[in-house]
């Protein structure tokens, strides 16, 4: 099924190339198999290149279209305010292991982007978090202590130039900003000489066994070892979907007035969320913003969350409409720290990474590495830090569980005490929605001429109930983040089947 996600409206995509790998179109037997080529997936095929190991990257669309190429893309340590929790709940070793790992990561980004060139527009800027009152900059401040802590150079500012009103910023030097989708293309080409890469290739199944099975495009490939690199893994083992929450945020993009300067990486320690950065594309100065969270699959959170960055662009810097606007989506840890090596205890050889928490650029180069080091047998420092067979939320419990029990709620009240759907005719041309019909629910849109295009809303992943994206023009599933395309191609995972097609006819009556 071809997906037909709407990419234009994505900064770093809407010029994507056409370059492309063949898809998989034959049974083979290797010793590692790649599922998924965004970061984490490139990365670890990267340092699998000259492992002597024979490798395969399947990746179910193109190369970077998923949430590396749709996010800010900061190539930093910073991430947000991190540091001072990891100490907290982790320990002290553990903020320093992964100060290192990221710091490590940043400067692998740095010398590959040399080696890709301009593509990936890679440059180098001080990344901020400000500060709008007393109990922020205290924030910044047992942050900044915390970070020096773990090895990293950070200062605390007043007065520091920066495009927003402050108290105060907590600075990084020299950290970085990238073009996600030309650094990916170009890492491709990097490795791509000696690991097999095929795109078109969406992996339905892996079953596990002395060999992981894995399915894709009709055949099969045989793994010793398959590292799942989709965001959310495609696999139930060690049920992810349940250990981390899915959540969104609009991007935008617009060209900066003349004399209007953001000089460096932002992100706020409040809420809601502005985080803001350049780059340069035809001789101009546009500010990639992202706004606030939202929940997946929650129209009316979403159309929320994009009003308010349209409207705070539109304040700040006098931009009257983005010329891109999009969302993007990735997934929070229970305990806050990301997911990566083995599934669970019974199989050594499938291997994940998720919940990279909007701070998956440097975290992706150290899973890939990591899951690499893994495949190869050979340790890696950070492995227990990340060690995703952990059973106890160390912290954050709370909040967890309430997201989880959230999403359980989404399951039951979606399926059994029939979630609200819209009337038939609130549907305009070019939108999409929820009707109730026949008691099942549907997933309708409208396309220009008026004409319905019908899916089951039900969700291939676990039945929970999707809803429209409007600004993507996607169904998103609330519970563990699936998204479907206008014609119910799957996106992105967990789910791995389309949303069912159904008939309807328009002048059939909706259920109340
Ligand atoms: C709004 C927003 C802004 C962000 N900005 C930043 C930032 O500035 N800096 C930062 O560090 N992080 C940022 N992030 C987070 C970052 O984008 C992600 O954590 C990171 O890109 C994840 O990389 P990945 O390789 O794990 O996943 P992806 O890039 O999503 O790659 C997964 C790949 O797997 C493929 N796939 C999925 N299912 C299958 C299947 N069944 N078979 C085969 N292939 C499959 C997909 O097509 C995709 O190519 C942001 C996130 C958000 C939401
Ligand atoms: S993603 Fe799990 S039910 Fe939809």
């Amino acid at each position: 099924m071809t997906t037909r996600t709407n990419d234009s409206n994505v900064f770093w995509l809407d010029r994507a190339d056409g370059q492309t790998y063949p898809p998989l179109s034959r049974d083979c037997t290797v010793d590692v198999a790649i599922i998924g080529a965004g970061m984490t997936g490139l990365h670890c095929a990267l340092a699998l290149r000259d492992s002597g190991l024979r490798v395969v990257v399947l990746e179910a669309r193109r190369i970077g279209r998923q949430a590396t190429g749709r996010s800010t893309a900061k190539v930093t340590s910073q991430h947000g305010l991190c540091y001072a929790r990891l100490a907290k709940d982790f320990g002290g070793d553990h903020a320093r292991l992964h100060a290192q790992e990221n710091e490590r990561a940043l400067e692998l980004v740095a010398d590959l982007s040399a080696q890709i060139g301009a593509r990936a527009a890679f440059e180098r800027r001080d990344a901020f978090v400000w500060a709008t009152d007393e109990d922020e900059a205290r924030e910044l401040e047992r942050e900044a202590e915390a970070a020096r802590a773990a090895g990293i150079e950070a200062v605390v500012e007043r007065n520091a130039p920066v495009p927003v009103p402050e108290l105060a910023t907590l600075r990084f030097p020299r950290q970085a900003q990238f073009d996600p989708f030309g650094y990916l293309r170009g890492l491709s080409g990097l490795v791509s000489g000696s690991v097999d890469i095929h795109e078109d290739s969406r992996v339905t199944s892996v079953k596990t066994g002395e060999s992981c099975q894995i399915s894709v495009n009709g055949f099969t490939v045989l793994a010793k070892t398959a590292i799942v690199t989709t965001q959310m893994p495609i696999v139930g083992e060690g049920h992810f979907f349940a250990k981390a929450f899915p959540f969104a945020h609009p991007v935008a993009a617009a060209p900066l007035a003349d004399g209007v300067e953001v000089n460096g990486m932002f992100i706020n320690a409040g809420s809601p969320t502005r985080s803001l950065r350049t780059a340069m594309r035809d001789g101009r100065t546009y500010v990639i913003a992202a706004g606030d969270e939202f929940r997946p699959g929650e129209p009316e959170d979403e159309r929320r969350a994009v009003g308010d960055l349209v409207d705070f662009l539109n304040r700040r810097f006098g931009i009257e409409e983005p010329t891109h606007l999009w969302t993007n989506e990735d997934f929070r840890p229970m305990d806050g720290a990301a997911f990566i090596g083995p599934a669970d205890g019974r199989h050594p050889n499938l291997l994940v990474a998720t919940g990279f928490a909007a701070w998956g650029i440097t975290q992706g180069v150290v899973a890939g590495e990591l899951l690499a080091a893994l495949a190869r047998g050979e340790h890696h420092p950070a492995a227990s830090l990340y060690d995703a067979t952990r059973h106890k939320p160390v912290a954050g419990g709370a909040e967890f569980l309430k997201e989880n029990l959230k999403a359980g709620g989404h399951l039951v009240g979606d399926r059994l005490f029939n979630r609200k759907a819209l009337p038939l005719d609130e549907i305009a041309s070019g939108q999409g929605g929820v009707v109730s019909h026949d008691g099942e629910k549907l997933a309708v849109r409208r396309d220009a001429s008026g004409a319905t295009v019908v899916l089951s809303a039900i969700c291939t992943h676990l039945g929970c109930v999707v809803d429209w994206n409007a600004t993507d023009r996607t169904w998103d599933c609330p519970c563990h983040g699936s998204r479907f395309d206008e014609s119910g191609a799957v996106l992105a995972g967990p789910a791995t089947a389309p949303l069912e097609p159904r008939r309807f006819e328009d002048d059939v009556k909706a259920d109340e």
